[in-house]
């Protein structure tokens, strides 16, 4: 379903095979506005069963949201007997071992996982409490299943990748490689009066051609994404590969070394400077 703007909007089909009625089921909001979503829970009333967001929004640029409106999530979902679902699928165990909702103090009714919980395996995963996960199959009557379900390969994989995260100091190392990375980058951009932002939380961080700040999906201009394909040639020019999407985040990892990251630095400065020098 189509992210959309407006203020209360129904769901679009966004891809061929998804029946509207099944978007219809659903209603889209803009992140970072309240107003939209207590509209809804008016309109709607008693009527929604969940509240699904990626708390720290990774898919569609890095769009970091206020702590005080996560809360504000959590309260009206409690006040409405609605489940609030944290999708973590790309924030989870990238800005600490318990994603977003440790790093905000927020609870979820339901979390869900993926990617890094897999340690590069094919993995999906979601958690809650012991009352929800009872309603799944086969203590409760919600059958959920799959071939390659608890496959003790990935199982394997995802056991290593979370003992490696749980070692002392993991998440402080990798933490500060990418402030330091963002930060110098932000530095050489800001000195040369480039309009160009570092969004960063955690090992994630996106460029955004803009200097503004992007707290949802419109806040995007998508001429600015000319600038990006400029600079992803021109990176990959010096051996650099960055996402191919200027809506895409990149990740720092615990295996780039001092010297890679110094290297790619040197790359962006670089590129920075063709980009602006063309206009
Ligand atoms: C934020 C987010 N949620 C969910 C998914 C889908 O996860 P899966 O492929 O495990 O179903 C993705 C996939 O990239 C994602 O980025």
């Amino acid at each position: 379903v189509k992210a959309g703007s407006g203020l209360v909007t129904f769901g679009e089909t966004s891809s061929a095979g998804v029946p509207k009625s099944f978007a219809d089921e659903t209603i889209v909001v803009s992140l970072n506005d309240k107003e939209a979503l207590q509209k809804a829970f008016e309109e709607f009333k008693d009527q929604i069963a969940a509240v699904i967001i990626e708390p720290v929004p990774a898919n569609n640029g890095l769009l970091l949201q206020h702590k005080e409106y996560l809360q504000f999530l959590r309260e009206i979902c409690t006040q409405n007997g609605t489940l609030l679902i944290f999708d973590e699928v790309i924030s989870g165990f990238r800005i600490g071992f318990e994603g977003a909702a440790g790093y905000y103090q927020i609870q979820p009714d339901i979390i869900t996982y993926g990617k890094i919980i897999g340690g590069g395996m094919p993995v999906g995963a979601y958690g809650a409490s012991a009352a929800i996960m009872g309603n799944v199959s086969p203590e409760g009557p919600v059958y959920q299943a799959g071939t390659l379900s608890g496959n003790p390969v990935a199982m394997g994989a995802g056991i290593a990748q979370l003992t490696e995260l749980l070692r002392m100091g993991f998440y402080r190392d990798l933490n500060n490689k990418t402030e330091e990375f963002t930060e110098a980058i932000q530095r050489f951009a800001t000195a040369r009066s480039y309009i160009f932002k570092v969004f960063s939380i955690g090992s994630i961080f996106w460029f955004a051609f803009s200097d503004k700040d992007i707290r949802k999906a419109e806040d995007i201009d998508p001429a600015s994404m000319d600038k990006f394909k400029k600079l992803h040639r021109e990176l990959i020019n010096r051996g650099i590969y960055l996402g191919p999407s200027g809506y895409e985040v990149g990740f720092i990892s615990s295996a780039h070394t001092k010297i890679e990251l110094e290297k790619a630095k040197r790359a962006i400065f670089e590129s920075l400077d063709i980009v602006f020098r063309d206009k």
